[in-house]
């Protein structure tokens, strides 16, 4: 799909497809539930920005928005991808949303302050130094949490995604290119050594998810209540559960 040459149809189809995969196998919906509309409402806060990275059709930003108003809070989304087909798919599907910003551009040069920042399965695009730059770029912009979603490099989910996307992924670029995206997908050990090399050290975790999710969770130390009475934030513990659970995923 990312070959500027390949058919419009197929793309728009493959988008199409992406959405069924986050509805259904990503667990997104799962961390953001977690980590951020939770944050949101255990703080009280009734208005807050997130920016999507990477965000294809925008379908993530416009269920955060509907979910985030479920739970009484406003979120108002800016959505921005490299990909022109992308973002003129995403204006079609979400763009009219008032709560929904849609940017053509690259995730390393969008400026702002978010109170969130987010990513579907995008670090596997990247090249580690250039996940090491979102890191730093996100450190700028973020004023309270990044929450990093992507692929977890195991057999287990190239098996899995096979069969899965033989029976419900016909006609597009979704089936060959989430087989490739799993082999570029990461084990967390790949992903803490990257944190590790950014000022995120000492302040991110790294956790998994079944079926072969591997996410990024991090909180400034400029926000508030980081550290409340003291102990761990919530998702330092959530993710030291979720690696002992899925430990022999790696
Ligand atoms: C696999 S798609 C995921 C799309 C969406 N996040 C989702 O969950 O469906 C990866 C997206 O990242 C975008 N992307 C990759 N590198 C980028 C960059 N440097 N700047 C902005 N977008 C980028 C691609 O254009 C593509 O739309």
């Amino acid at each position: 799909m990312d070959d500027p040459r390949s058919d419009p149809s197929l793309v728009a189809r493959t988008l199409r497809h992406l959405e069924l995969v986050n509805r259904t196998l990503s667990r997104v919906r799962t961390l953001l539930r977690r980590f951020v509309i939770q944050d949101m409402v255990s703080r009280g806060i009734q208005q807050a920005s997130v920016l999507d990275v990477g965000a294809g059709g925008g379908d993530v930003g416009l269920w955060l928005v509907r979910e985030g108003a479920r739970r009484g809070v406003s979120i108002r989304v800016t959505c921005v991808d490299a990909d022109a087909r992308a973002v003129g798919y995403a204006k079609d599907r979400v763009g009219r949303h008032a709560a929904i910003d849609i940017v053509h551009g690259s995730l390393f040069e969008v400026e702002g302050q978010w109170d969130y920042v987010i990513s579907n399965h995008v670090l596997h695009h990247l090249r580690d130094e250039e996940i090491v730059g979102l890191l730093e770029h996100a450190w700028r912009i973020c004023r309270r949490r990044i929450v990093w979603n992507d692929l977890l490099r195991s057999r287990f989910s190239l098996f899995g995604f096979s069969a899965f996307s033989a029976l419900l992924m016909r006609g597009s670029y979704a089936r060959a290119d989430g087989l490739v995206s799993i082999l570029r997908g990461f084990r967390p050990r790949e992903l803490r050594r990257l944190i590790q090399a950014s000022s995120w050290r000492g302040q991110a975790c790294v956790g998994t998810l079944l079926p072969g999710r591997v996410y990024v969770v991090g909180q400034t130390t400029r926000c508030d209540g980081a550290h409340e009475g003291g102990g761990e934030p919530d998702y330092v513990q959530s993710a030291r559960n979720s690696l002992a659970v899925s430990s022999s995923m790696r």
